[in-house]
């Protein structure tokens, strides 16, 4: 009878060290992976947040839309007046000061995740230019700190919709591509700068197109969008509004002379697939397909078939500086360092005109411009070459002297483009920003 005691008690012993180590080893799973799941979030939620294809998906349908709609519309009531853009970066302004510009360089690696996801023409090139322009613009102006961080951020990412939705349905859409360049701002960068500061940096990004007319959208439903507020003004002495301004401005730095030239054929011929329509100025829209696509492929000065040729909408784009009727150009007055900086991509652009009639410029064969154009836009494959499919199709349609005029202009393109990036170093060498540009510089250089 003891025997057995003694054995129903070594049983139940083992029993209660199996349950023991049991429980143990169950607790320590649990907190392994409750640990192991916390950095994954903790590290990793932005791209379970922000999965490209989720987003694309999401952006596209009629929910997404309206929510997005609906967020940009109550940004604008909360931001978009200058008592309430003004109250906003004077309590930021503290929060600005103590920010580490390390953070800025944070926000933009996880961004960049993303702006290689953009559509040629509207690509990686165009968001890593962007960030240098706005440097260079931050770096040249006087103002709040609060205001010109925002711009910083604004200027910079002020495109990255363009990865997630179709740039040329702005007309359509009831959240367009800026609309959706907020919202996706909003997303990743609400935990990594003060609260105040990215909602000036958002608003910016929501305002910087151009268009001064009520816009009435259709898709998922009517719904009417009104221009945005976005002026400079002073206020005790100190110049307000520049987050809403270096976003437009930096957009424009890129959108001249050579880099205009080839973002304009890669965005034309990639928006033949999406078939939209693009705001040509203020309120005109023009569709970015058709006879739109032969003018552009004209190597010539002036218009074809009433649309203008790639060169003569470089040079109408310089006409439209310090255009005082235009809201788009009407404050370029106040802002020196963008008229300095426009002022040595239009001498660029006075070279690559040039080269039509020089004769002496070796031209560029259609493979050298293909490595020229992918360089300068750095879009992912998969989407450059279905641009660049239907670049060749009008491409063979010209005859010999109009392709070797293009092999002549890209040439100086292939030259001035390198010697752009110099400029960029040169301009923000000496400056907080010289770092960061530095980055920038050898991205571009390497895409
Ligand atoms: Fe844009």
């Amino acid at each position: 009878m003891n025997e057995l005691w003694i054995w129903l008690l070594i049983v139940a012993v083992f029993v209660l060290l199996i349950c023991a180590v049991g429980a143990i080893c169950l607790i320590a799973l649990g907190c392994g992976v409750s640990v192991v799941s916390y950095l994954i979030f903790r590290y990793k939620k932005r791209s379970f947040k922000m999965d490209e294809k989720f987003m694309k998906a999401y952006v596209k349908s009629a929910a997404g839309q309206i929510v997005i709609r609906d967020w940009s519309e109550d940004l604008r009531n909360r931001v978009g007046n200058p008592d309430a853009y003004l109250k906003l970066v004077l309590d930021n302004n503290a929060a600005a000061m103590a920010f580490d510009l390390f953070k800025v360089e944070q926000l933009m690696d996880t961004l960049e995740d993303y702006a290689k996801f953009m559509s040629p023409g509207h690509d990686i090139g165009h968001f890593r230019r962007d960030g240098l322009s706005a440097m260079i613009l931050f770096n040249g102006i006087n103002g709040h700190p609060a205001d010109k961080l925002a711009g910083l951020i604004a200027g910079w990412a002020h495109d990255i919709g363009n990865a997630m939705t179709a740039r040329y349905q702005d007309k359509v859409n009831n959240a367009s591509h800026a609309s959706v360049s907020a919202w996706a701002l909003n997303m990743l960068g609400r935990n990594m700068m003060p609260d105040g500061v990215l909602d000036l940096a958002c608003y910016a990004v929501l305002a910087h197109g151009h268009m001064v007319a009520t816009l009435n959208t259709t898709f998922p439903e009517p719904f009417k969008v009104e221009p945005y507020w976005a002026d400079l003004w002073v206020n005790e002495g100190v110049v307000v509004g520049w987050a809403n301004q270096i976003a437009r401005k930096a957009d424009r730095m890129d959108t001249c002379a050579l880099t205009q030239l080839a973002r304009h054929f890669l965005s034309r011929c990639h928006g033949v697939e999406e078939a939209g329509e693009d705001l040509a100025d203020a309120n005109t829209w023009v569709t970015t397909g058709g006879d739109g696509l032969k003018a552009i492929f004209k190597p010539t000065l002036g218009k074809f078939k009433n649309v203008p040729t790639t060169l003569q909408h470089c040079r109408n784009y310089e006409g439209s500086y310090q255009a005082f009727n235009s809201p788009y150009a009407g404050q370029d007055y106040m802002v020196p360092v963008f008229g300095r900086f426009t002022t040595y991509k239009f001498s660029q652009l006075d070279r690559i005109v040039a080269a039509l009639r020089d004769f002496n410029i070796t031209p560029l064969d259609i493979t050298e411009i293909k490595v020229v154009m992918s360089h300068i836009s750095g879009a992912l494959p998969s989407s450059f070459e279905q641009a660049w499919e239907v670049f060749l199709i009008e491409w063979e349609l010209l005859n010999d002297d109009e392709q070797n005029a293009w092999g002549r202009v890209f040439r100086v393109v292939q030259e001035e483009y390198q010697k752009l990036l110099g400029h960029y170093l040169e301009v923000t060498a000496n400056t907080p920003m010289a770092p960061l540009a530095q980055k920038l510089v050898a991205s571009l250089l390497s895409q």
